[in-house]
């Protein structure tokens, strides 16, 4: 699957943040289980990588990529666990390389006008703003849509399940991506069956 593929699978991806290998399957499968098929499991602690490897084996359904990229080495190790995409939170011309280099379709993220000409000099039309609501949210989006018509936004960061669904209204949004479908209280807690009802939740957002 393409990024606009990918982006167009469901309304939300989860930015997921795995602090122990043992939660990342039932994790995966419990929002799975609520619909949610597109996963961004975060390289922000330890397991990461192994709990992306532990889902794209184990987790039926499930589209794991890897989100937080922020250096050339994490592409390679990214495929070896068998991620299916990335995610950066901004983008640099090492990243544009490696990212080339490896095939993994990646999203990357933008915050200005000079980062998404830069972005889409690169050959990428679609983006994760980042952090969303603190750059400016909804103005922001609809500002950005007037010069550049064909780029399609995630936007990411500040994003709530109140919010979602004026984000996901906009011509230029094809998803919107946080974290608030796995609180970690309930990810720590193996409460599965709050995620699963988080997830089922943001089926529908999408008008
Ligand atoms: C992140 O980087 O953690 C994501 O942007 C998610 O942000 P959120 O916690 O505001 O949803």
């Amino acid at each position: 699957m393409n990024v606009l593929e990918l982006m167009r699978v469901g309304p939300v991806i989860p930015v997921i943040i795995i602090d122990e290998l043992a939660q990342a399957v039932p994790l995966a499968e419990a929002l799975v289980a609520g619909g949610v098929k597109v996963l961004e499991v975060t390289l922000r602690t330890p397991v990461a990588i192994e709990a992306i490897r532990a889902i794209s084996r184990q987790v039926e359904g499930a589209i794991v990529g890897v989100g937080t990229i922020s250096r050339p080495e994490d592409f390679g190790q990214a495929l070896d666990a068998g991620a299916s995409f990335g995610v950066s939170p901004g983008l640099t011309p090492a990243l544009i390389e490696a990212a080339g280099k490896s095939g993994l379709p990646l999203l990357p993220g933008v915050m200005t006008p000079s980062d998404v000409i830069a972005a889409r000099a690169a050959g990428y039309t679609e983006l994760k703003l980042f952090p969303a609501q603190q750059a400016g949210g909804i103005g922001m989006l609809k500002a950005l849509g007037s010069p550049f018509p064909d780029v399609t936004f995630c936007p990411t960061g500040g994003v709530t399940a109140a919010s979602a669904p004026e984000f996901l209204a906009l011509p230029n949004v094809a998803c919107v991506g946080g974290s608030w479908l796995t609180p970690r209280d309930a990810v720590t807690a193996g409460d599965w069956k709050k995620i699963t009802a988080l997830a089922r939740e943001t089926v529908g957002l999408r008008a």
